[in-house]
């Protein structure tokens, strides 16, 4: 049994201008200690769906339908006081701005302490035992007096190693880490990345780690998951992915890439932007700006479909037409970058 299996999730926000489907119909697993990417433009879903796991869709947001299973117990059936039992515990997340996870009144140590005499069963000095050990861990230098720091004390760089504490202290089976470093300059980033890796890796800790960044994704995750207007358009290993991505979006996000040694500085994009997801376009919602869509895509919905190649090839799945069956021979067109791709996978993935 997978440690966590979403099934055909469907979340909607209703605004005065109409229904939002955030998310739609989207499935995924995460195995136990998997550290699995979750990458799409803005406005893709990625946020809802964290926020989804923990239940925390607000008002005009409704959870429509859908499963979530944390070792096998659906947490959509769980009453409100079952939940926070989970969240922080069981589940943990990072958000992009680590001064909205901290209390600017509390000091850091206070609140780390607080977290875990709360899902924990420790005493106050055990708790704060503990505590200094984890700031030690993360990181911070001299974690016995910067215990008693406040938040504003500390950089933007140690605010989030501290959040990462906090979210790690009641060692959780899921971190979900949303954007976890955009906020923070390109080293401190380097080194937050490695730290989060190291100690997920210590903790078996499964990840769920949402970005933009696929040079992120390479250098953390196993497995990834695009998503695009609130689906999941393709899901692959990483190097599947880099090196055989499958889904037009996907071969559009790569090429997006700059390579190594292009000085040029300039990132392709994908021309067009993402549909507008309370009158999404018939068909596949890809269509509008996909160089391969032909008239079946404008009217027929593709669903996802097995993609792997080969005996080895671990499980791969892209959402569209070409890969459904019946069509398979219709569309005819080969989704393959020119160039070669693996001058564009960073270094991590390279042998
Ligand atoms: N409270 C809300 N009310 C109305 N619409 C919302 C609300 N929260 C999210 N949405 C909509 O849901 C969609 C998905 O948003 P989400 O925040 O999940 O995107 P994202 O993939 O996390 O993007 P980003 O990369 O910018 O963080 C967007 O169209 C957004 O406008
Ligand atoms: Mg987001």
């Amino acid at each position: 049994m997978a440690l966590l299996e979403v099934n055909d999730l469907t979340v909607s926000f209703y605004t005065q201008e109409g229904v939002v489907t955030a998310v739609d119909d989207l499935s995924y697993t995460i195995e136990r200690g998997e550290k699995f990417g979750v990458v799409g433009e803005s406005g893709a879903g990625k946020s809802v769906t964290a926020l989804s796991l923990l239940r925390l869709i607000e008002s005009p947001g409704e959870i429509e339908s859908g499963e979530i299973l944390l070792d096998g117990e659906d947490l959509l059936q769980m009453s409100d006081s079952e939940v926070r039992q989970i969240r922080g515990n069981r589940i943990a997340m990072i958000f992009q701005d680590a001064q909205t996870a901290l209390n600017p009144v509390y000091t850091i140590g206070e609140q780390i302490a607080e977290a875990i005499r709360h899902h924990l069963d420790y005493d106050e000095e055990d708790a704060r035992e503990r505590t200094i050990e984890l700031l030690d861990q993360v990181g911070i230098p001299d974690a016995e007096n910067r215990y008693s720091d406040y938040p504003h004390e500390f950089s933007g760089g140690m605010q989030q190693r501290a959040v990462i504490a906090m979210a790690l202290s009641c060692d959780p089976d899921v971190l979900i880490a949303d954007e976890p470093t955009t906020a923070l300059d390109v080293t401190t980033e380097a080194k937050i990345l490695d730290l989060l890796e190291d100690l997920t890796d210590e903790f078996d800790t499964a990840v769920q780690l949402i970005t933009h960044d696929l040079g992120v994704v390479a250098e953390l995750c196993d497995r990834v998951m695009v998503m695009y207007a609130g689906q999941a358009v393709e899901k692959a290993p990483v190097e599947e992915l880099y090196y055989d991505p499958k889904h037009p979006y996907t071969v559009g996000l790569m090429s997006s890439i700059p390579r190594v040694g292009d000085d040029s500085d300039r990132l392709r994009t994908i021309p067009g932007s993402m549909p507008d997801l309370i009158d999404t376009p018939t068909g596949c919602s890809f269509h509008p700006r996909c160089p391969y869509a032909e008239e079946a895509c404008t009217r027929t919905e593709p669903s996802m479909i097995d993609v792997g190649n080969g005996p080895d090839a671990r499980e791969q799945s892209a959402r569209c037409l070409e890969y459904t069956n019946d069509l398979q021979h219709g569309l005819g067109f080969d989704v393959s970058i020119d160039e070669d791709l693996s001058e564009r996978v960073p270094g991590d993935l390279h042998e």
